[in-house]
């Protein structure tokens, strides 16, 4: 059953968190749909430009609405991760997406509340939700890098007019997070004060924390037991930090790195162990259950099992 963010929000708010996932091929829509059907778990399942430029919109949402048929028991949102207006029109257009996020947040405060405005008002009009972003995460995101010193936590005191000047339905805010598979290489996690006091400002408002993967240090040590080279001090959000931020309003958690790192690791894992193969499909059928015992993970943890 296909909802919008709003009403998935609406009855998780302060309890659990719904786990948003990015998407670019078959193999993942599998394993994330199986693995919400298996454990009644709502989920939303999000595509950003840079997929949808690679798989073809058209094709990437087909595929969306071909696993909502066969995974018929399953509660979702289909939503448009870090859009800009063009994607957010054409996916207006589609009637295949129940919200979509407009990414003003590089923008200065008045253009992100105009840009995110225009938005809100041709989304609502087709009955469609928007979650805008205030503050500025570090890392890679589609093509898009940036330093550390470019980024900024959300300020709490612009978040009451923020959310008034745009109508947006949910807010993602920058406190300590960052997108990519190296965050935190200085150690310093999330950032509760600056959560506790958005949340203050903001009560029963849906809050969004994009940067949410954990990049497990055992998945990046197998990737580098296989021939991988990726840098072993990175850290994710540890399991604490995503407890104590759900009673804090953090009604949806971003994950893009870690299924990355899932097929990086069974790809380069069946590879090295049968170098006389060749077919997609076998390390295809292992990474799809890889994908769903991630996910089932992530469904216990986020407090969704059996919420859908
Ligand atoms: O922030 C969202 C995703 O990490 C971006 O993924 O650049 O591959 O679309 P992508
Ligand atoms: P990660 O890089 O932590 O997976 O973040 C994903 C994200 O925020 C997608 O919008
Ligand atoms: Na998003
Ligand atoms: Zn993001």
């Amino acid at each position: 059953m296909f909802l919008t963010t709003k009403q998935l929000f609406d009855k998780c708010y302060g309890r659990y968190a719904i786990p948003a996932v990015n998407v670019f091929f078959m193999e993942e829509i599998h394993g994330l749909f199986a693995a919400a059907q298996e454990a009644d778990a709502p989920f939303i399942v999000q595509t950003t430009p840079f997929a949808r430029d690679y798989a073809k919109a058209d094709m990437l949402l087909s595929m969306i609405q071909s696993a909502a048929r066969l995974y018929p028991q399953t509660v979702f949102a289909v939503h448009v991760d870090h859009g800009i207006e063009e994607h957010i029109w054409d996916a207006i257009g589609s009637g295949g997406y129940s919200s979509v996020m407009i990414d003003a947040s590089h923008d200065n405060f008045e253009k992100n509340v105009a840009r995110t405005r225009e938005v809100v008002e041709r989304a609502h009009a087709n009955g469609i939700s928007v979650e805008a972003e205030l503050g500025v995460l570090a890392g890679v995101e589609d093509d898009l890098t940036v330093d550390a010193e470019h980024s900024s936590y959300t300020n709490p005191q612009q978040v009451v007019d923020f959310v008034n000047a745009t109508g947006c339905d949910s807010l993602a805010i920058a406190v300590g997070t960052s997108h990519g598979a190296y965050k935190f290489s200085g150690g310093q996690g999330l950032q509760f004060h600056i959560l506790e006091e958005i949340q203050k400002r903001l009560p029963g408002f849906p809050l969004v924390l994009h940067g949410g993967s954990n990049v497990s240090s055992e998945v990046v040590a197998r990737i580098n037991a296989a021939g991988g080279n990726l840098k072993t001090d990175a850290k994710g959000v540890q399991e604490e930090e995503i407890l104590k931020a759900i009673p804090l309003g953090i009604c949806k958690i971003n994950i893009a790195t870690d299924t990355r790192l899932l097929w990086t690791m069974v790809n380069r894992e069946f590879f090295r162990d049968h170098p006389d193969e060749f077919a997609p499909t076998t390390p295809g059928k292992i990474f799809m259950e890889e994908y769903k015992r991630f996910m089932l993970q992530k469904f216990e943890l986020f407090g969704c099992v059996g919420k859908a």
